[in-house]
Order: structure tokens, then sequence, then C-alpha cells
């Protein structure tokens, strides 16, 4: 059985969690191994519609380990609340890695207050979840990390020890300060509402991993936010990358047998920075209403642009994906013409290299037409369903992201889906 890494090839909401529901129907595990509650991971299923921020989309396979793995972050409060959301039947396979850190009331204070202090153009537009915070604690190494819930005395100890940082923090942004017992008591809440779910799970996976199971990597986000390929300063703060997802998986990077990217038809991306096939004409604001291209998580309008081949590229080269996931399909159905950004124009210059965060928000893009196909995709099972020019917008993408397409995506349900 495999392993496969489920990749977001563009700047996130590609539908990576519609992919994951799809494939954990006959997962072992599934890890959910970095990021936090930024996220929303759409699945439609028997079960009805969720939008998953922390609790990995596997969760409904009742025969899967569901794991919150060793490089995300974890707000337990707003666990709990999509926990309840969801049957209690399902709760028992759900673990978190002792290693996992915990985001901390203080980090999503200083989230919203590190924001408001940036300039317009430099605002990054977190989700104000406390991820930046909280992984740049991990970084400084006075991160709390879940683990230590089960220990109250050493995580009162450390509280203790980096609390008045934390607090001097929160003054220099006028915010509310903490007191240790205030934290302490959030902490054994957690712990009561939590304990059985925190484990070591890397003997579990490498168990998994033995056993030739079937394991699927949730990632969050996608690489054009990646802290280190991304358009820095405007990425979240972890790695969304296939080698991301080797490292913070428990599971060497020669056992990770698939890594697929998922990749929609078209661009949108959420937040600052810059966004060079972006739409600002009917075209975009098409794309926005008939894709439904709002935030999961925070409801902002998603900004809309063609398909960037040039991205695609550059995250096919940098992830190696073994193959792609092509989604939302069917949003394209209604339109006349499909344009994609082929290359870019830096200054006179065409290109089709992407270039760092400065390039790209000069770049300009130039764009090649497909002819539309103007039919209804949602009901197609198989390749030969496609109109014509559908399935050779299709290969196109393949061809532009270098590799097979495994998957077309013709709608949000679980069953809309097209097996190549
Ligand atoms: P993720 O963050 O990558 O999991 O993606 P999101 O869930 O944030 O955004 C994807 C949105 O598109 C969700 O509302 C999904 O229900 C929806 N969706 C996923 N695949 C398809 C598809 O093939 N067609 C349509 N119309 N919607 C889709
Ligand atoms: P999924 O997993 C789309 C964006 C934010 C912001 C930047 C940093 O659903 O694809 P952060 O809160 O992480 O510090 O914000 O990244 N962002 C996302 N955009 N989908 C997401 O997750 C996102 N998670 C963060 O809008 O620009
Ligand atoms: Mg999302």
């Amino acid at each position: 059985m495999a392993v496969t890494s489920i990749i977001g090839a563009q700047w996130g909401d590609e539908g990576k969690g519609r992919i994951v529901d799809y494939l954990a129907t006959d997962a072992d595990v599934v890890i959910r191994y970095q990021g936090g509650d930024n996220a929303g991971h759409t699945v439609v299923n028997e079960y009805g519609k969720f939008a998953l921020h922390i609790i990995p989309s596997g969760i409904f396979n009742k025969k899967a380990t569901s794991i919150v793995g060793v490089g995300a972050v974890v707000n337990f409060d707003t666990m709990k609340q999509e926990l309840d959301g969801i049957p209690k039947e399902l709760h028992k396979n759900l673990l978190v890695d002792v290693r996992a850190h915990l985001i901390m009331p203080y980090h999503c204070l200083l989230d919203g207050a590190e924001e408001s202090k940036r300039s317009d153009h430099d605002k990054i537009g977190t989700t104000k979840r406390g991820i930046g915070p909280c992984y740049s604690d991990k970084a400084a190494r006075i991160g709390i990390r879940v683990g230590e819930l089960l220990d109250p005395a050493g995580l009162k100890a450390h509280i203790q020890n980096i609390l008045p940082k934390k607090n001097r923090e929160l003054e220099y942004y006028g915010l509310k300060t903490f007191t240790v017992d205030e934290l302490m008591d959030k902490c054994i809440a957690w712990k009561n509402m939590f304990g059985s779910h925190i484990a070591d799970t890397l003997p579990i996976v490498r168990k998994a991993v033995d056993a030739k199971k079937k394991i699927v990597l949730e990632g969050q986000l996608g690489i054009m936010r990646d802290l280190d390929w991304g358009i820095y300063p405007y990425t979240t703060s972890s790695n969304p990358t296939s080698g991301g997802a080797a490292n913070v998986s428990g599971i060497a990077p020669n056992a990770i047998t698939e890594i697929i990217g998922v990749a929609k038809a078209y661009s949108t991306s959420v937040g600052g920075g810059p966004f060079t096939a972006e739409l600002f004409d009917e075209d975009g604001k098409k794309l926005r209403e008939i894709g439904a291209e709002f935030g999961a998580t925070t409801g902002r309008p998603r900004r809309c642009g063609w398909l960037d081949a040039v991205a695609l590229d550059y995250s096919s080269y940098l992830n190696g994906f073994t193959s792609i996931a092509v989604t939302k399909l069917d949003v394209l159905d209604s339109f006349e013409e499909i344009k994609v950004c082929e290359a870019y124009d830096l200054n006179g210059k065409i290109t089709k290299y992407l270039p760092d965060t400065k390039g790209q928000e000069e770049a300009k893009p130039v764009f090649k037409t497909f002819k539309g196909w103007k039919t209804d995709t949602t009901g197609c099972r198989r390749f030969e369903d496609l109109p014509k020019e559908a399935q050779e917008y299709v290969k196109a993408i393949g061809e532009y992201a270098h590799c097979k397409v495994s998957y077309v995506s013709v709608g949000p349900e679980r069953d809309q889906i097209i097996i190549l």
C-alpha cells in the first residue's frame, strides 16, 4: 500500500480536503502534518458538509487513525468547537502528537496586533489564528508543546518562565496580559477535554509504514505561501511542500510513494502579496461567484485569476509531483474562453521562470487562450465523458505540471470525481 502526500499546488484552497476525504475512505492513517486552524478544508460526504480547520479530513473513516502531527500548531478551543460538529462515533481515532505546539491565547492576540501595525502594502492578511506567533515561539524554543499538558507541574514552571516575555510583548501592543493561573486553568481544561487523544504517534506511524498500510498525508495551504519558497513575507509560517511533509510526518522521504499536487483549474489567493494572474474584470467576478470563492475560515472573498502555469511549473519542480489532481473543472463550464498565464512579462522580458516576491509584484501575465466547452461536466465520471475541449484543457494542465493527471474533480461531492 502507498504513502500518499497531498500537497496544495498553488495558494491554498485548491480542494485538498475534498481529495483527502476521497482517498481516506480506505486509508489506515491520515496525518495532518503542519499548519493549524488557519486551514479550511471543505469535505462533503454522507455525514454532511464540513469545513475542517485542524481535524484531519480522514476523521470520517471510522477505521482510520487521524493524527494531528508533529509539525502542526493546535488551538484546543477551536478543535473542541470543530469536534462538537462531527458525529461522536467518529471521535475515538483522533490523536494529537505530543510534539505539536499549543496555540496559546496570547498568540492569537499578538497575530492580530502585529498585522494591524503593518502598512496596507505590507499586510499579510493572516487568518489571525495565532499561527505566526506560535511558530515564532517554536523556532525561538519557548513554545509549549501539546505533551506538556500531561505534566501540569512542569507546564506551570514553563509558563512561569516564559510569561514575563509574552506579557511584555502584549503590553507593547497595549493588549491584555495573562496570569500564570489563567493560562494554567485553560491548559487543565484542555487536558481534561483532550488528554486521552494526546500521544507520541511515531510508533503508530512507524508500525503502519512497516506493515505497508495506506497512509495519507494532508497538507495545509499551498506552496505559494510556503515559508521558504512562497511569496515571503506574505506566507504562512510552516512548510506546505512535499519536503515539509516528509520532515514532520515521521515518514522518511523515500518511503513516500506518491506526491499528488492538488491544482485548481484556475487560481485563487486569500490575503496579501503578489498574485500575477489575478483578474479584476467580469471573468474574475464570475469565477468567484460560480466557484463560491469565499474563505472557509474567514469568509473573505478570495482573489481569483486564471490558471498560472508559471507557478504550477515551479510548484511541480519543487514538490516533485508524481501526479496532480485537477479540481473545480466544472467552474469553467460556462466560459466561452479560458485563459492560462503561460509566461510573465518582466519589464519587457518574457520568462517562464517564477521570480521571487518582488519580481512577482512587477510581473504582468502573458495569457494563452483555450476554447471553452460550454457543457455541464458535473455528471462526468470518466475522462471520455468530458467534452473534447475540457479533455484538452486537462491534458494541457498535466503538461504545465510535467506529470500525469490522476484525478479530475467536477464537483464538491465525494463521488464527483474522475479517476484517470
Ligand atoms: P482546501 O483548503 O484545499 O481543502 O480547499 P477549500 O475547502 O478551502 O476550498 C475548496 C472549495 O471548493 C470548497 O468549497 C469545496 O467544497 C469546493 N470544491 C472542491 N472541489 C470542487 C469541485 O471539483 N467543483 C466545485 N464546484 N467545487 C469544489
Ligand atoms: P487551506 O489549508 C488559503 C493565508 C492567509 C495569509 C497567509 C498567512 O485551507 O488551504 P496565517 O494565518 O497562516 O499566518 O496567514 O496565508 N492562508 C491561507 N490561504 N488557504 C489556507 O489554508 C490558508 N491559511 C493561511 O490568508 O495571507
Ligand atoms: Mg481552504
